[in-house]
């Protein structure tokens, strides 16, 4: 009986002092379960044919991806080493969604098929995210001015023993093509088009209901839970947030010379003690379906109609 009381005593201490934001989220529990609803979808037959270049929409993962998927109109099925892609339309122009699956590879990977397979006119990578900032809830949307690899450092010498300190870093970048120089050359930021970043902005700022701020979105292959390391990236790059894709997707299109921009809601933060909310994605894609009708009627509509 001793015991037992001393556990629960143990359970309570321990739950009180680890913090909330402990794991990061159960990625294969969310990638499986939608896969059902993709597989009864029609699959495309042959290449993809379109009078317009079409927008390509990504997310990482199911939740990411569903709303966008089931607003298609006629959506097909396409998958490029088991990349999956689904055309279709959205308010009658041509719309891709694509699941890049998590990570900057398979988002590199996934843009870099994209872009040869279906030509799109502009990319437009969103999902979730981490706030790195204690204003930020779930469910507020930051609109990616720029995005910076988060983890392309350079650290600066120090001898055996000396311990680390991850505030002795450089950024370094990563290699994407720079048209002036004809190379490719190393990038620390990558800027978004400003045209789809005008009318997202215009989106906001029509729908209130939204809760929206531009910011620098930062990538890497990590899931930080360390309020100091956190504070450390927002204070030296000025990062709103951190998700697993969005600079990758940001080189290959600047490598190609597409436009581009990153828009992300926050669906967890660590310094408010938020944990991953699966229904903040619902939030992103309702805000970019917007982006993509305002995008259609007042550019590529306007382009179509003056050719
Ligand atoms: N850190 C890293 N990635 C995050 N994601 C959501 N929140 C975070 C976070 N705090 C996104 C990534 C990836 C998946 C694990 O969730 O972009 O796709």
């Amino acid at each position: 009986m001793k015991k037992f009381f001393a556990l629960i005593i143990c359970a309570l201490v321990l739950n009180f002092f680890v913090p909330a934001q402990v794991q990061a989220v159960d990625e294969d529990a969310l990638t499986a379960s939608v896969e059902n609803f993709y597989s009864t979808l029609p699959k495309a037959k042959g290449d993809y044919k379109s009078r317009q270049r079409p927008i390509l929409i990504q997310g990482a993962m199911n939740i990411e991806t569903d709303v966008l998927i089931h607003a298609l109109k006629n959506p097909v099925a396409y998958r490029e080493l088991n990349y999956l892609f689904v055309a279709g339309t959205y308010k009658n122009y041509p719309v891709v969604v694509a699941r890049t699956e998590i990570g900057l590879s398979n988002a590199a990977a996934s843009t870099a098929l994209a872009i040869k397979k279906f030509n799109p006119v502009a990319v437009i990578n969103q999902g979730t995210a981490g706030g790195y900032l204690p204003s930020q809830d779930v469910g507020d949307i930051v609109i990616g001015d720029k995005t910076i690899p988060s983890s392309a450092y350079k650290t600066a010498y120090s001898p055996e023993g000396a311990g680390i300190d991850i505030t002795q870093q450089e950024m370094r970048g990563l290699y994407a093509f720079d048209t002036a120089s004809g190379n490719f050359t190393r990038h620390g930021e990558f800027h978004c088009d400003t045209t789809l970043f005008n009318i997202a902005f215009a989106v906001a700022n029509a729908h209130e209901n939204f809760k929206v701020v531009s910011g620098t979105i930062a990538t890497a292959d990590t899931w930080l839970n360390s309020v100091d390391y956190i504070n450390f990236l927002h204070e030296k790059y000025g990062s709103s947030c951190e998700e697993m894709e969005t600079v990758a997707a940001a080189q290959i299109c600047q490598n190609a010379g597409v436009p581009f921009i990153g828009i992300r809601v926050i669906s967890n933060n660590v310094i408010t003690g938020e944990n991953f909310d699966v229904s903040s994605a619902k939030v992103a894609q309702d805000f970019v379906l917007l982006v993509v009708e305002n995008y259609i009627r007042d550019v590529l509509k306007k382009i179509s109609e003056a050719c």
